[in-house]
């Protein structure tokens, strides 16, 4: 059992419960899952907070235009991203929502504290609102007149509304980012904030009185808490403040708020001031995390129509696990920066990273283990075995020594990236190592028996550790790599990646491959309908290649000699459900053809249709009827619904199909 570290309080910001998540909100999600789980396998007593921001304006139109309330709209909305955060194992510790009465009455109590201290008045606002970001701006803060953050048109809104002195605040924040720089990190969004701050703070509106959906304000039911005091004051209502303060005197300040860097502004200024106002500790921490783009813009939700890679996280955990994408979200960007995600990029990574390096180094080494040693880790702490060491086993066992206090430097950085390129190092250099020592090689020459324990048990011991230290990025892989190893048993401790001497004897057991590997070019094509579906389904205009036979020449096409001709006559075949059988006149011939059609078309309905022949097939009898010429038909999608149609024309028939 790790040794107790002290509590570790990190929270993603509460998502807004419009619609689905999309794989950038997962993205933010899944590195304070992360770290969470690395603070608790360190020995943290670790308080993982998410939750959903439920009130506001957009929400409340949302409903209206779905015939439905606001809290019906967001309960259905709060079930699905519940869902999601369960399917991808997300480890939070609490759920908060915004709607909930524990969180209602305690933003209430903070807008008394700030009250009571003389920091809320009543005044007027005119300003330019933006309705999707749920934001307030003023002129001078438009870009070509429309909102900085998302880029729509704003609205002039005039009202009565409460204000947060805000502006009083302005040189106790200047002076917590000088002194406390670690606040907020990266420094380039410290430095974006001290500018914000300086050139001037007005006060902050934090009520409305034009919609109701909201926290009322407790002095003036007129009025409800406007989203920003509601939203941020989540970090604290979860935790039990002020009424049941247990959580929070254990768990506040908050070690850090993980939040996406437009919202970043707020948790950096608007959070510590209400703090302050209050009377209470700040977060220790602000982590301001870049976005996905796709396509050079942020991912979401109102783009998902126009792209066609898949940003529906389901989707790719359906098929290619959660492990994968958290490795690959986790992997793939630097955090603080912007990153594209393609289809494309992912499939590589997955197969490079996870079925070459890791799945072939578990896979082969199991294997050896089995074939060499009979299927059990060399035991070399029994009496009388040899521990040679050559310069191979020492550089493998100085990486895999080294990896562990490199990955905790890493992640105490938020450098999840770097974390898990230090742990491939360990990987790639542990394959290196076979292919160094020839583990079939020695295996040829009894005498050499001693030395091919030795390099098995090394392997062995490298994967003992990289079972460890990927457990807070994947943790299935570990378990399910740990069970091959026969480590199955014995917890997952920190502490043992820090030694090269524990197998002893295990016996190891083949499982099916870690990660299979991906045909890139397949996948890459069936993503790509999936998108494109999806895409569809919304309204976009999309360009979708159709799923055909091999590609023919001209020549195959010109055998065809195609007619038109006219239905006379149709009736079910006497001893055949799914036929047809058609008497059909071309020119002056008239001919009997049998199709398959039964289960589309009623007989009677095809009388007197013009359809189009191949005239020169050959005939052949259908239960015993002979069938001359073949009609065609073609599969059509209407309404999303696949539906069979004749191939028809307007031509006389007799005629021949140019
Ligand atoms: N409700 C507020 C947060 C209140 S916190 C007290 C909110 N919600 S949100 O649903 O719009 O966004 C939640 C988080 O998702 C933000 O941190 C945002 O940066 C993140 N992301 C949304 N789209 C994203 C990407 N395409 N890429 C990365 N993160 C993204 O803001």
């Amino acid at each position: 059992m790790a040794k107790d570290k002290g509590t570790y309080y990190i929270s993603t910001p509460i998502y807004y419960p419009s619609s689905n998540l999309h794989i950038g909100h997962t993205y933010c999600t899944v590195m304070a899952d992360a770290m969470a789980r690395f603070k608790r396998l360190q020995g943290y007593d670790v308080m993982f907070l998410t939750g959903t921001d439920e009130h506001g304006q957009k929400i409340q139109l949302l409903a209206q235009e779905k015939g439905v309330s606001p809290q019906e709209y967001v309960d259905e909305v709060v079930a699905g991203i519940k869902d999601l955060w369960k399917t991808m194992e997300i480890s939070y510790d609490d759920f908060i929502r915004t709607t909930e009465d524990r969180h209602i009455k305690r933003v209430q109590a903070m807008f008394m504290k700030m009250y009571e201290k003389g920091d809320i008045y009543k005044g007027e606002y005119e300003g330019w609102y933006c309705t999707p970001c749920e934001s307030f701006w003023t002129e001078a803060q438009l870009v070509d007149g429309k909102c900085p953050d998302c880029g729509r048109p704003v609205t002039k809104a005039k009202e009565e509304a409460y204000f947060f002195k805000l502006s009083s605040y302005a040189d106790d924040l200047l002076k917590l980012f000088r002194e406390k720089p670690e606040f907020l990190e990266p420094e380039s969004r410290r430095n974006e904030m001290i500018a914000f701050i300086e050139q001037g703070l007005e006060d902050l509106c934090i009520s409305r009185s034009t919609f109701d959906w909201g926290i009322p304000v407790p002095i003036d039911e007129k009025h409800v808490i406007y989203v920003w005091l509601d939203a941020l004051t989540n970090y604290i209502t979860a935790l039990g403040w002020p009424d049941e303060p247990e959580k929070y005197e254990k768990y506040w300040p908050a070690d850090v708020h993980l939040v996406g860097k437009e919202i970043v502004r707020f948790h950096s200024i608007i959070w510590p001031a209400m703090l302050m106002s209050a009377g209470l500790p700040l977060p220790k921490q602000v982590r301001g995390h870049g976005w996905l783009l796709m396509g050079g813009e942020k991912v979401s939700k109102s783009k998902a129509a126009k792209g066609l890679d898949v940003i529906d996280p389901v989707v790719l955990i359906d098929r290619y696990g959660i492990d994968a994408l958290k490795y690959f979200l986790l992997r793939e960007y630097t955090f603080g920066q912007d990153g594209t995600f393609t289809n494309e990029v992912m499939l590589k990574r997955l197969n490079y990273d996870l079925a070459n390096d890791l799945g072939n180094l578990v896979s082969r080494t199991v294997s050896m283990i089995e074939k060499y040693n009979g299927g059990f880790v060399p035991d070399l702490t029994e009496e009388g075995r040899c521990r040679d060491e050559v310069d191979y086993d020492a550089q493998l066992k100085e990486v895999a020594l080294g990896a562990a206090p490199k990955v905790e430097k890493n992640m105490d950085d938020f450098k999840f990236n770097m974390a898990l390129e230090e742990i491939w190092i360990l990987v790639r250099r542990a394959n290196k190592y076979i292919d160094e020592t020839m583990p079939w090689a020695l295996a040829k020459d009894e005498a050499m028996k001693p030395r091919l324990d030795n390099v098995l048990h090394n392997l062995a011991e490298a994967i003992r550790i990289i079972s460890i230290l990927i457990h807070p990025y994947m943790h299935t892989t570990s378990d399910a790599i740990r069970k091959q190893m026969g480590l199955w048993y014995s917890d997952v401790a920190w502490e043992d990646a820090f030694t090269f001497e524990m197998m002893c004897g295990e016996q190891v057991k083949k499982g099916k491959a870690i990660f299979p590997r991906l045909d890139i070019e397949k996948e890459l094509e069936e993503l790509y309908k999936i998108g494109a579906e999806t895409a569809a389904a919304k309204g976009a205009d999309v360009n979708i290649p159709l799923e055909l036979k091999d590609e023919i020449e001209y020549d195959d096409f010109d055998k065809l000699d195609l007619r038109v001709g006219t239905i006379l006559s149709a009736e079910k075949h006497p001893k055949a459900d799914k036929l047809l059988v058609f008497q059909v006149k071309m020119g002056t011939e008239k001919r009997q053809i049998i199709s398959g059609v039964a289960e589309d078309f009623k007989p009677e309905e095809c009388v007197g249709q013009k359809v189009v022949v191949v005239a020169n097939l050959k005939p052949r009898k259908l239960r015993g009827l002979e069938s001359k010429g073949m009609l065609l038909f073609a599969d059509n999608v209407v309404d999303g619904k696949e539906r069979c149609e004749f191939v028809t024309t307007r031509a006389d028939d007799g005629n021949p199909v140019t």
